[in-house]
């Protein structure tokens, strides 16, 4: 079978100064204003990966051009940035910048292809309020604006982010949808449910929201932890989710043997099932696609624990 893996973030250089560090190749968010928004190469990277997944599922193009918007876009950028400037220097959490945004929008696409390949219908297509391509189109949008609203600060950021994205998805939904008002209202709307529903402390309704709540969950590797990990003075509230994430080595979506998806932990130590069952189990529990997901935890290459 074709394994299909997410990406995180690397270590940084060795000898960082905790004030100027950053999650992307330890550019500083300094570094980045006074070189003008260049990507770094793990955005790079998987800007190729985003673009060459939703290629090889042969649509019209309308998702593919949506997505080389959202990619290529300068404001989405600058925000994505200062969204991980605030959660990492400021706030002291996790990633939640371009690369963390970019991965959850590729672990998305990678279950929207699974469940379309188990002849699962998506809320729109059973709706027939959209296809496939529409449904897809919100969940890669949502995804990459998700986690815009930690700019303001972590409480409530899912709505921050919601109001935040909303010009930016309407601006750019416009540019590839032209006058077809049906398609940007359907959109539009799915891509906020997701965003305001990504943290499953809310009511979601369409298997799109859910598929995200998933994705965003999926991005645990220890890449995302290592920095906030490093920068870590004096126990804090919340270490925990640090340091059970720091012994997550990977996290594999495939095609499941009884079920569309299946998602498999791989840890290094029991503290990483903290992740699995606070943050993930969490999330795909309070969603719509809980039924399409198998879940397994493995620790140290032994008998993987099944939790779904
Ligand atoms: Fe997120």
């Amino acid at each position: 079978m074709n394994k299909k893996r997410t990406a995180s973030g690397e270590p940084p250089a060795a000898g960082f100064h905790p004030a100027a560090v950053h999650p992307e190749g330890g550019r500083t968010p300094e570094s980045r204003h006074a070189a003008g928004s260049r990507r770094s190469g793990k955005e790079l990277a998987l800007d190729g990966k985003i673009l060459e997944k939703i290629k090889s599922l042969r649509l019209s193009g309308e998702a593919e051009k949506l997505a080389e918007k959202f990619l290529r876009d300068e404001e989405v950028q600058a925000m994505q940035e200062y969204a991980n400037s605030v959660s990492i220097v400021r706030l002291k959490y996790n990633d939640h910048g371009p690369v963390h945004m970019r991965t959850v929008a590729y672990n998305a696409i990678i279950m929207m292809d699974l469940i379309r390949k188990a002849g699962v219908k998506t809320s729109l297509e059973s709706e027939e309020s959209g296809g496939f391509e529409d449904s897809l189109g919100a969940v890669l949008s949502g995804a990459l604006l998700h986690d815009l609203g930690m700019a303001i600060g972590r409480q409530d950021h899912e709505l921050h982010s919601a109001y935040l994205a909303y010009p930016i998805l309407d601006r750019i939904i416009r540019e590839v949808y032209g006058m077809n008002y049906q398609k940007i209202a359907v959109i539009r709307s799915l891509a906020l449910e997701a965003i305001s529903g990504h943290m499953g402390n809310r009511s979601i309704y369409s298997l799109e929201a859910g598929i995200v709540q998933i994705a965003d969950g999926c991005d645990m590797k220890k890449g995302r932890a290592r920095i906030p990990l490093a920068l870590a003075g004096s126990p804090r509230m919340g270490d925990i989710h640090q340091y059970s994430a720091n012994s997550i080595e990977e996290l594999t979506i495939e095609q499941g043997a009884e079920k569309p998806i299946s998602i498999r932990v791989d840890m290094s130590s029991e503290v990483g099932l903290f992740q699995v069952e606070e943050v993930l189990l969490n999330k795909i529990a309070a969603g719509t696609a809980k039924s399409y997901v198998e879940l397994y935890a493995v620790l140290n290459g032994g008998k993987p624990k099944r939790y779904l």
